[in-house]
């Protein structure tokens, strides 16, 4: 019971032509024609109508991530499970299932105020997805990606995520500066190793990564050279990570946070252990 999958991320952007460059021309997504409802810039990566809404604005941060349940019951089930930990929120208006296409939805606040949207019923879209980089992004059951995000108290968060229906995956300690570490905490609510990160820490974004995943290695080291082709600034280059052995790239979006581009991710499988890790990488990840 509980939540599947990131079904789509909502992102508050003072240049949407720019991050829609990157998010075409080097990490292979492709763009909406038209507009959703509420005036957002839309990317797929599937043959989901939509999963990155881009909304024209200053704040250069997430505005929502939204996660899909199965089905209106589970829904019920999830909201009431909620409600009787004192976590209330609303359902959504016809405007906003409009905006996002879902048949159905409850917004509810993560104890930092960002909003989450419990949805089902996510749209299809009508014609087949067709990455202008011939990018095959993996998806699925795994949904979108991963997000990580800045909190301010682990504990709280972690909870209220597990009301949810996330798992722990594992923890890595972080040398964020010299002489300060950081506990990060990886979550899980499908096969993906995680859909959802915490940092606790005064990071500058909300937002600090979204992670998309690709089926060919090939795919990712191309885009790896694109995005240096195109001035968009690598913020860490190719590395393995340690606990999802992600191969993977960051660049820096045009929102000034970044995208993890990468392939090969484990699997969370039925026997899954929850380990701390005392580095982020095996080799690589290099910082600019
Ligand atoms: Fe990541």
């Amino acid at each position: 019971m509980g939540i599947q999958q990131l079904a789509y991320v909502g992102l508050g952007v003072s240049d949407v032509a720019a991050w829609c460059r990157t998010a075409t021309e080097v990490f292979g997504m492709e763009g909406v024609e038209a507009r959703s409802p509420d005036g957002a810039t839309r990317l797929r990566v599937d043959d989901t109508a939509w999963r990155v809404a881009l909304h024209p604005g200053g704040v250069d941060d997430v505005l929502y991530a939204g996660f899909a349940v199965a089905d209106p019951g589970a829904l019920k089930k999830l909201t009431d499970s909620l409600a009787k930990a004192g976590i209330t929120g609303q359902a959504m208006s016809a405007a906003d299932l409009a905006a996002r296409g879902v048949a159905g939805g409850y917004r509810v606040k993560d104890p930092d105020g960002l909003d989450i949207e419990l949805v089902h019923g996510l749209p299809a879209a009508r014609s087949a997805f067709h990455s202008p980089t011939a990018a095959a992004f993996v998806t699925g059951s795994q949904g979108l990606g991963h997000i990580v995000v800045r909190v301010a108290d682990a504990e709280r968060s972690l909870t209220f995520y597990q009301r949810l229906g996330f798992s722990i995956s594992d923890y890595i300690d972080f040398q964020l500066a010299p002489g300060m570490s950081v506990k990060l905490a990886f979550l899980h609510c499908n096969p993906r190793h995680h859909t959802l990160a915490l940092i606790p820490a005064p990071v500058p974004k909300r937002l600090n990564h979204l992670m998309l995943e690709v089926d060919s290695i090939d795919t990712v080291v191309k885009a790896y050279y694109q995005a240096q082709k195109q001035g968009v600034p690598i913020v860490r280059h190719l590395g393995r990570h340690t606990n999802d052995h992600m191969l993977s790239f960051y660049a820096q979006t045009p929102a000034g946070f970044d995208l993890e581009y990468g392939f090969g991710g484990r699997s969370i499988g039925k026997d899954w252990k929850v380990a701390h890790y005392d580095a982020i990488s095996f080799w690589g990840h290099e910082p600019q």
